[in-house]
Parts: structure tokens; sequence; C-alpha cells
């Protein structure tokens, strides 16, 4: 065994990763795109609309020659497998996709109509199978890559009001536990995060939002600092899944 500290294996310099994000123009998403690419990695961001505000990684693809947005809406499951294909195509060196694309709909089951709970499953959970489905393959083949999930503290527990939710969270877990079986050995890894409550427009049409204090909710980057970590560790490990709370649990009703 050598005793050179230069030859252990941490010393290795982190791979630059062609990164595809799903949910890229805000919140979490668009946090993560400003960690990789700060990180030096190059991004794909993918999401219905960029619309150029401080939060989105860039709208103008031409002011950081590392990130491209493309606009994709991922709850249409009938266009999506031809529609990544095409970006698959475009990026062939894609080797990590994050999924954090998402909507938060909360209420009793029955006030959800039949539409609302598919549309729910379907932009939580299916359109992240169906990328991980077009990806995986190339990344088997290449011997390396990443599949990063952001679900949800409401992917390890139900609970009131949340039944259609925590069950596209549970499902994206169950999902990823499966493939992180599967994939490994083929050299892919499979990450989970399980954000509780951050400040995003995640809380715009809900009838609930984080209480006020900074203390009462994790920001965005906190979330995007979790995934560089998962990104960034060495290829012999798996960081498998990751729980951040904010340090009080707050929560504040809006008035109707
Ligand atoms: N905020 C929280 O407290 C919290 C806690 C735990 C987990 N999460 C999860 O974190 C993820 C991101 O949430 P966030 O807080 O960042 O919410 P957000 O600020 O509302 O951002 C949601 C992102 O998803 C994209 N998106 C929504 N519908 C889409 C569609 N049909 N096609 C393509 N992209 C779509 C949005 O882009 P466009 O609207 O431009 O399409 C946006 O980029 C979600 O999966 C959420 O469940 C959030």
């Amino acid at each position: 065994m050598s005793s050179d500290p230069r030859s252990t294996p941490n010393q290795a310099a982190p791979r630059r990763r062609a990164v595809l994000v799903l949910g890229a123009s805000r919140g979490i998403g668009a946090a993560i795109c400003r960690r990789l690419l700060a990180d030096g990695h190059r991004v794909v961001g993918a999401a219905r609309h960029f619309t150029g505000k401080s939060s989105t990684p860039s709208s103008d693809p031409d002011s950081n020659p590392n990130f491209s947005a493309v606009t994709l809406d991922l709850a249409d499951l009938d266009g999506l497998p031809a529609r990544l294909q095409e970006l698959q195509a475009a990026h062939p060196d894609i080797d990590t996709l994050v999924c954090c694309a998402g909507q938060g709909r909360f209420g009793g089951l029955e006030e959800f109509s039949f539409d609302q709970i598919r549309g729910l499953m379907d932009l939580n959970f299916l359109a992240h199978a169906f990328a991980a489905r077009v990806f995986l393959p190339a990344f088997k083949r290449r011997g390396a890559g990443q599949l990063v999930f952001i679900a949800s503290e409401a992917a390890l527990a139900g609970r009131q009001k949340g039944a259609v939710y925590c069950a596209s969270k549970f499902a994206l877990r169950g999902f990823a536990q499966a493939l992180r079986e599967e994939c490994a050995r083929s050299g892919v890894r499979v990450t989970v995060v399980h954000p509780g409550m951050v400040r995003t427009n995640f809380f715009d049409g809900l009838d609930f939002a984080p209480g006020e204090e900074e203390t009462h909710a994790l920001q965005p980057e906190d979330v995007a600092a979790a995934v560089a970590l998962a990104i960034a560790a060495p290829q012999r490990m798996v960081v498998d899944e990751i729980l951040l709370s904010p340090l009080k649990r707050v929560v504040q009703f809006k008035k109707p």
C-alpha cells in the first residue's frame, strides 16, 4: 500500500459534467443550475418559461456559454419521449440528470378532480420516470452517469391533505431506490434529495407557506449545495438520500 498522500483517490479532480436539469426556470432548479455552473459544469436547463428574472440561471444562453435553456412541457407525456430523445441527440454528452420539476397541490382527496390527480402524478413522477428511461441506457453504455431526484420530506411520511402529492413523491423515491440497485453495476449513481419547506414560488397558489423567519425555511441554494455534494462525491461512493429540514418547522396559513 502506498503511503504517498498524493495517491489517495480523493485527490482526483472532479469530473466536469454535462447536466440536464428539469425544472430549471426558477426556485430550486434554477439554484441548482447556478451552483453547477459555478462548479464548472455544463448545464442544459428545461422548463416551460424562461422569463429572464434574476432567479433564472440565464434566459439568454449567450450570456453564459455553459448554459442552454430548452423549452419543454413535462406534463405533456404523450410528446415527452420524442422531445427528450431530441434533447439527448442535441446534447449527447449529458451524463447527469437532475429531476426537479414539480408542483404542489394539497387538499382532501375529494377536492381533487380525476384530471388533477393524474396531472400531479404525471408531472411529479411519470415525467421523471420517462426522462430516466430516455437517458439511462446511454449512461449505462458509458459506464458512468448520475440520476438525481428532488423528492420531498413528503416522500417519507404521508400527511393530511397531501395524499396525492405524497403519493407522487413516494413513487419517485421507490423508483429511485430500485434503480439504484439496478444501476450500480453499470457505474450509474442514483441520489434522492428530500427537502423540507424551501422558500420559493412553490407556495404561490397554496393556502400555506413557511413562517417568515429565516429559520422557518430552507433556501433553494441549500438544496443546490446538497445536489453539488452528491455530484462531487468520489465515484466509488453513492450519496443515496439526503434529508434537509429547516431548523424550525413553522407553517403559516394564508387568509382566504
Ligand atoms: N419549495 C418547497 O418547499 C419544496 C419542498 C420539497 C420539495 N420540493 C420540490 O422541489 C421541486 C422544485 O420546487 P420549487 O420549490 O423550486 O418550485 P417552483 O419555484 O414552483 O419551481 C418549479 C419548477 O418546475 C417547473 N415546472 C413546473 N411545471 C412544469 C412543466 N409542466 N414542465 C416543465 N417544467 C415545469 C417550473 O418551470 P415552468 O413553470 O417555467 O415550467 C419551475 O422551474 C418540486 O419537485 C417540488 O415538489 C419543493
